[in-house]
């Protein structure tokens, strides 16, 4: 699923990333582009970057009780 619609960052894209030795969203911005452009995608990025292990630390996500359980906030591109 696309996280960032600005830069067509997926979900899968960053996990990929991330398993590729990318641990911090400063790297994953540069690298993939994400959360770039309006910065409306870069909670969510951050969500998958704490759903992928990267602590939070590095992704800068306070770690909440009920996160896991939150759903990700993705955003639709509007046809015009
Ligand atoms: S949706 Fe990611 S920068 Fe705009």
């Amino acid at each position: 699923m696309i996280v960032c619609v600005c830069k067509s960052v997926s979900d899968r894209k960053i996990r990929v990333a991330i398993a590729d030795g990318m641990d911090s969203f400063d790297e994953l911005q540069f690298e993939l582009g994400g959360a770039l452009c309006c910065g409306k995608c870069e909670e969510s990025v951050r969500d998958v970057m704490e759903q992928s292990g990267v602590c939070a630390s590095r992704c800068r996500v306070e770690h909440r009780e009920h996160v896991h359980a939150a759903p990700l906030t993705f955003y639709e591109r509007k046809a015009a």
